[in-house]
């Protein structure tokens, strides 16, 4: 009721449960449901989806619960944590990177963002005008770019719980119960069999290096992994609660959305006799044709964009309260103020992003030497590359650096029978995470955007 007032006391969550959506809204976003079906469809399917719940397992679950013990033993955002665990060591300038990189991952994510709530209306409006033709119109998509920042911006002024959690609440199951329905619809398309072997029966031949990174880098990007949101996010958790169920639920709810997801995409795709390697604008090119020609298609369409949007939007939540928090604990912000500063400039950071979209501003869109658009190269760097050093860097962090000690006892807080599973956590995150993720990186990076 009285922010300003509360400002000295950090917010916490109401319940698990409150934690629990509220991170699962962080998880689940355009990550799922646009980025992982067209990644999935380029990558062969089910040999992705194979590599991908291995990836979840392995590497995810690990750094999931080592961001969220981090971030409730020092109560802090990412910066301030490294420097309460570690002061005076080099260690807070992986906060500094996760800091950056929430802005610059919340600067391309809210232009994509923008136009789900377009096709919002688009779909209503049954306007048929192509893909292009939507994001070349500056005039449709600065605006609703602006307004999904300010929209983000207005849920974070309201703090942790009478912002974050209390949409949560309200969001999340929504997204759920309109998610069964259209997959119910999808699957009994005349033709949905194909796409359903596709997605589900893995064909092993088609795993390559590739694959593998494609499947590593959608793991830590759809956890919200490698900058810290879970540190922030667990900063707000109460001491007696077991952070490696929450972190499993979490997960578990982020990993069968992306699994449905696949189960309402690709069967309808098949249906449509179109193509799942089309890429990046699979949702937004293909999704409103196939729409379009189903019945009822207006309003299933609207529905799905309204869902897409709410994703979105608990998404961007928790990009720009790690920002926040980090400024609020750190340098006495007022919260209020803060978010309406971030969200100017994460506004001038996506302009390029926005302008490098299709049939707008052509050097942009193909930048040279990369030959990527400029919103490619934002969400190679930091929507991919930059996670997988932050994840790194935390798996190092909590397997050998922070004493397994102190960390055992912050998890053993909330959680007595950690200590049957403790060697296994403290195996994966001392060598199977930062050697994958190493190798993986390599890889990337050597074959370029
Ligand atoms: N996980 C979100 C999605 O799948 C995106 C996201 C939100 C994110 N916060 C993050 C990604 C922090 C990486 C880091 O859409």
């Amino acid at each position: 009721m009285n922010p300003e007032g509360n400002l000295k006391q950090r917010g916490q969550w109401s319940s698990r449960f409150g934690f629990v959506l509220a991170a699962a809204g962080s998880a689940i976003g355009l990550g799922n449901i646009w980025r992982f079906p067209y990644v999935a469809g380029e990558n062969g399917g089910g040999a992705f989806l194979f590599l991908y719940l291995i990836c979840i397992l392995l590497l995810g679950l690990p750094v999931m619960i080592a961001e969220l013990t981090i971030g409730r033993h020092s109560g802090k955002n990412p910066v301030g944590a490294f420097e309460a665990i570690r002061p005076g060591s080099p260690w807070k300038i992986i906060g500094y990177l996760g800091v950056i990189t929430g802005v610059c991952i919340l600067s391309y994510y809210s232009v994509l963002a923008g136009y789900t709530v377009g096709y919002i209306g688009k779909s209503i409006a049954g306007n048929l005008s192509s893909y292009e033709s939507f994001t070349s119109n500056a005039m449709i998509s600065l605006p609703l770019f602006a307004a999904f920042i300010a929209l983000t911006c207005f849920v974070v002024q309201g703090g942790v719980r009478n912002g974050i959690e209390k949409w949560a609440r309200i969001l999340m199951p929504v997204l759920f119960v309109l998610m069964i329905i259209l997959i119910i619809r999808s699957v009994t398309l005349e033709g949905a069999g194909r796409g359903l072997s596709f997605y589900l029966k893995p064909d092993f031949s088609k795993i390559t290096g590739k694959t593998f990174n494609a499947a590593l880098g959608q793991a830590f990007f759809s956890l919200s992994l490698g900058m810290g949101a879970m540190i922030t996010y667990g900063s707000y958790i109460k001491k007696d609660d077991n952070l490696v169920i929450s972190g499993t639920f979490v997960a578990f709810f982020d990993t069968l959305i992306a699994i449905m997801a696949g189960l309402l995409i690709f069967p309808a795709i098949f249906a449509m006799n179109m193509d799942p390697t089309e890429g990046t604008g699979l949702v937004f090119k293909v999704l409103p044709e196939i729409f379009r020609l189903i019945p009822g298609g207006t309003i299933v369409g609207a529905f799905f964009f309204i869902l897409l949007s709410i994703a979105a939007l608990t998404s961007t939540i928790s990009l720009l309260e790690v920002v926040t928090a980090y400024l609020v604990d750190e340098k006495h912000w007022l919260r209020s103020k803060t978010v309406w500063i971030v969200g100017g400039i994460t506004f001038v950071v996506g302009l390029p992003s926005l302008l490098s979209q299709e049939g707008m501003v052509p050097w942009l869109a193909d930048l040279p030497l990369v030959h990527t658009s400029f919103l490619g190269l934002m969400d190679w760097i930091f929507g991919n590359v930059m996670l997988g050093v932050g994840a790194f860097f935390i798996a190092i962090f909590v397997g050998w650096v922070w004493k397994n000690g102190d960390s055992t006892k912050e998890i053993l807080s909330g959680f007595p029978g950690f200590g049957r599973i403790a060697p296994v956590f403290y195996f994966l995150l001392k060598y199977i995470c930062p050697i994958l993720i190493l190798v993986v990186l390599f890889f990337l990076i050597k074959s370029g955007a």
